[in-house]
């Protein structure tokens, strides 16, 4: 395996290696990278989706988007739905893709109106245990070679911060709420339908780096509780304005037809760039389940 890093504090490019053909050697060492990196690019990759699922199983049991389960699993999918004229809403049309309920497809046809994951996140936060990693294997980029994904390092971010922000924040839970994320995609809940809620430490601690990282994104987090509402509005917007105007702890990743790109959901913050319009892209998502909902991180004293 030959590893390039991209940038010295944020992802890597794995050559050399094929992702449906790995000894317990390659996933042992994969697995290291994937902690020191954060972001891994495997290009040149022919997977069919079992090889897809099959590599992501590797670092634990795939995670089913809201999406796709039914309000009792706390999710937005109705069976009705598939009768009903949608439109091309992201969540929607994945609520209709019925064959395979852990492939989160990214569809972006050359005139939609909008396309996935554009603004600063982190993939449904809002969960009450968030997913610990995304794996992303886009076969079709657009002709223009524009559709690439900028990603962010959550850990540099805390360590930027002040002392005294971060003395602040770390005593701090924040809410999380699908709903927004939701409303940016002009989707409201019908009668019936949920999307997950949860409150989370601003600062987590990473539970396999023992690193402290910033944890509140502008597509799920409504507000850090236990503050006035312009208080926390102050410090998030602040905070999201940070993680944006900071490009020494972002990379860029342009990604070329058959490329996995894996992140560390937990302590990366990844935005997708809609520069294709007329154009079209193809991707499909598969997300790990973390074991454990984030812990606060508590400093040695
Ligand atoms: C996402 O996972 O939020 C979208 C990433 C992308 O399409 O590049």
């Amino acid at each position: 395996m030959l590893v390039t890093p991209i940038t010295p504090v944020i992802g890597a490019e794995i050559s050399e290696v094929s992702l449906a053909n790995l000894s317990a050697a390659d996933v042992a060492q994969i697995k290291k990278l994937f902690l020191k990196h954060m972001v891994l690019v495997f290009r040149d990759q022919e997977l069919n989706r079992e090889q897809h699922k099959a590599f992501a199983r590797n670092f634990g049991e795939l995670h089913i988007h809201p999406s796709k389960r039914s309000a009792e699993s706390g999710g937005m999918k109705r069976e009705e739905t598939r009768d009903q004229n949608l439109g091309q809403s992201r969540d929607e049309k994945n609520a209709r893709e019925e064959e395979d309920p852990e492939l989160f497809i990214i569809d972006t046809k050359l005139d939609a109106k909008q396309s996935n994951g554009e603004a600063w996140h982190s993939d449904v936060s809002c969960e009450e245990i968030p997913p610990l990693a995304s794996l992303l294997y886009v076969t079709k980029t657009p002709e223009n070679d524009g559709g690439d994904t900028m990603f962010a390092n959550m850990y540099e971010a805390y360590d930027a911060l002040s002392d005294d922000l971060k003395n602040l924040l770390m005593n701090k839970s924040a809410f999380h709420d699908g709903e927004i994320d939701l409303r940016n995609y002009g989707i409201r809940l019908k009668p019936g339908q949920v999307y997950p809620k949860a409150s989370h430490p601003v600062i987590p601690v990473h539970p396999e780096t023992n690193r402290p990282y910033l944890f509140v994104n502008g597509s799920f987090t409504s507000h850090i509780e236990g503050l006035a509402k312009w208080e926390s509005d102050m410090l998030l917007e602040g905070l999201h304005r940070f993680v944006a105007a900071s490009p020494k702890f972002q990379c860029r990743v342009k990604w070329t037809k058959n490329t996995l790109t894996m992140w560390d959901n937990r302590c990366v913050q990844h935005h997708a760039i809609r520069d294709y319009v007329g154009y079209s892209r193809y991707g499909e998502r598969v997300s790990v389940l973390a074991e454990h909902r984030p812990h606060a991180f508590l400093p040695a004293k």
